[in-house]
């Protein structure tokens, strides 16, 4: 089946919607999503969203740019942090405007609580910069987006699997995708074409991230020669569910929960004397990993206790009501009478595809843009994250980036010549399809998935050297090797989901190399990439970005500069 959209967007949670709600005021949009859209993953946010409204303490956007950028280990583009600190506190305003129920003071202002790396006068002290709803805020901000989105008469096409985009010649024609529930294969051609699909924890065996998370379309661009930007940069948050990797909120440390060990120690008082519990979570995470290394974790097990009995039961029952369920339902747990199990789980993938201030995506080092591609959220790398994510600074680059990337596409609209998918991209997607639903091989996809998770968890994840990543590299090809010669059971087209399993693995195991060829290649340690042979950072030789792409020899890395306006390197103390 063929669709005509002005614009194409692959992706519901709030970068999509928030691009859709902006691009809709000048044309025919689209918004295509492997789930029903209100089950995007945005929905897991829990904490908030950070800008310096000053509603509880004093504040500034200046101290918010610092942060992040300091946050980020000196790698993000300082001039893509200013504009999305600089524009967080209209954002706020607005997102009110469309009806997010933000918490309240009891003033009636928007409630704001601490994060981690969040802090007043450029580092002096932790400040109340995250605006919440309870531990609910991706939730209520997304349905109010989407409220808005139906309200703009933005077309929905939920459960659509993207299996093709089409770039040729630096151009974006739109793309192929399958309908999960009939099996039909449905052609989406249009002028613009926005990737918001979110980000690809499912590399890993243990993470916060929902099983969708597989990063389809940046394996699918990445093979249609876009490079990728940073992938050695995955953030591990400090405080997932010891087990299940469910998001323990960073909020709970910000309501005055604190991490202890073994001894009964607050064992962050050591690694970030200043802010503590509240540090960077590369920070944090590197911390509780070498507490259980040492044989500090609890009962000398690898865990550690996240402690929030301190926190009145009323408080947590009104602003962590998410998280008090999920330890109540998971661990059998009250966490206001005792303290929780958790360990680092893999959360936020700083890398992505790379695209300018105005999400248009850019296809080298020089900047050349793609005709009609654009990206946004954490599937792109604008980059404001830099080497390690702050708290609730996901969540502001999605609606900030997200409404610049519809702004764009919307003013583009008028001269953009009109995108028509070639045969071979549809025969792509086909071929695709029937060589997996007639592979005969004996291993599944889901075995070598989970093959996959628990190699990349134990040698790529908070702690890395070149031994491992060495090989781990050999183990991924060899799995690629695999997985190309393995079967599928069901061969039925409607509501395959082994099929689609199969699809994603492939992305996967792509997407897995590039993190560590490009982890391999960085011979240092900066935010989230923690070298163990290389612990210094070396702002010399790699205070630059890397550019992985797909050539015919294999994944060849290349790197760029680091935008720098106002902040030097410096050490890094918290
Ligand atoms: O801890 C959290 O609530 C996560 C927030 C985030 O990743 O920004």
């Amino acid at each position: 089946m063929m669709h005509y959209f002005d614009t194409v967007i692959v992706g519901s949670g709030l970068a999509g919607l928030r691009a859709a709600i902006e691009a809709s005021k000048s044309g025919s949009v689209a918004v295509l999503s492997k789930l029903y859209p209100t089950r995007s993953h945005s929905t897991a946010a829990q904490g908030g969203i950070g800008a310096a409204l000053g509603n509880e303490e004093p504040d500034k956007p200046e101290w918010h740019i610092y942060d992040t950028v300091k946050g980020g280990d000196y790698l993000a583009d300082q001039d893509a942090v200013e504009v999305m600190c600089g524009d967080a506190v209209r954002t706020i305003v607005e997102l009110e405007h469309l009806g997010v129920p933000f918490s309240r003071t009891p003033e009636g202002k928007i409630a704001q609580r601490r994060f981690g790396g969040h802090t007043r006068e450029f580092g002096a002290a932790a400040v109340r910069r995250a605006c919440y709803s309870a531990d609910r805020t991706g939730h209520a901000i997304l349905f109010a987006l989407y409220e808005q989105s139906e309200r703009q008469g933005v077309h929905f096409f939920p459960e659509f699997h993207v299996l093709d985009i089409e770039v040729e010649n630096s151009r974006c024609f739109g793309l192929v995708a399958l309908d999960i529930r009939t099996g039909e294969i449905h052609t989406f051609n249009a002028k613009a074409t926005l990737i918001a699909s979110g980000g690809f924890g499912k590399v890993y065996k243990t993470t916060s991230n929902a099983l969708a998370s597989t990063g389809d379309c940046l394996g699918i661009l990445f093979r249609a020669g876009i490079p990728l930007e940073d992938m050695e940069f995955f953030q591990f948050h400090p405080t997932g569910l010891y087990g299940l990797g469910i998001l323990i909120t960073e909020g709970a440390r910000g309501e005055g929960g604190i991490l202890v060990n073994g001894k009964g120690e607050r064992f962050m008082e050591r690694y970030a004397p200043t802010i503590k519990d509240l540090a960077p979570r590369d920070m944090v995470s590197r911390a509780v990993i070498t507490e259980v290394r040492e044989g500090r974790g609890i009962r000398g097990g690898d865990y550690v206790h996240l402690d929030l009995t301190r926190i009145r039961r009323e408080i947590l029952e009104e602003r962590l009501p998410e998280i008090t369920t999920f330890c109540r339902i998971y661990m059998g747990i009250d966490p206001s009478e005792a303290p929780i199990p958790v360990l680092p789980t893999a959360h936020y993938a700083m890398g992505g595809i790379p695209t300018d201030l105005d999400g248009r995506v850019l296809e080298d080092e020089k900047g050349s843009v793609v005709a009609g591609l654009y990206a946004a959220g954490e599937c792109a790398c604008v980059s404001v994250h830099g080497a390690n994510r702050l708290g609730c600074n996901s969540l502001l680059d999605t609606v900030v980036f997200g409404r610049r990337a519809g702004t764009a596409i919307g003013a583009s609209l008028k001269s953009a010549e009109k995108g028509e998918v070639s045969g071979e991209g549809i025969a792509r997607a086909k071929q695709e399809l029937d060589c997996i639903l007639t592979g005969e091989g004996r291993e599944h996809a889901a075995s070598l998935r989970d093959e996959l998770q628990k190699i990349m968890m134990e040698r790529c994840s908070v702690f890395r050297n070149e031994r491992e990543l060495r090989q781990l590299v050999e183990e991924i090809r060899v799995l690629k090797e695999r997985a190309s010669k393995a079967g599928i059971t069901d061969r039925g087209r409607r509501f395959n989901t082994e099929l689609l399993e199969a699809v994603e693995l492939g992305h996967l195991l792509a997407l897995s190399e590039v993190i560590c060829l490009s982890a391999l290649e960085r011979t240092e340690s900066r935010g989230a990439h923690y070298r163990e042979d290389f612990p210094e950072r070396d702002d010399r030789t790699w205070l630059r970005h890397t550019l992985a792409s797909q050539t015919e020899k294999g994944v060849e890395v290349r790197y760029k500069p680091v935008a720098i306006t106002r902040f030097q390197p410096e050490e890094r103390k918290y």
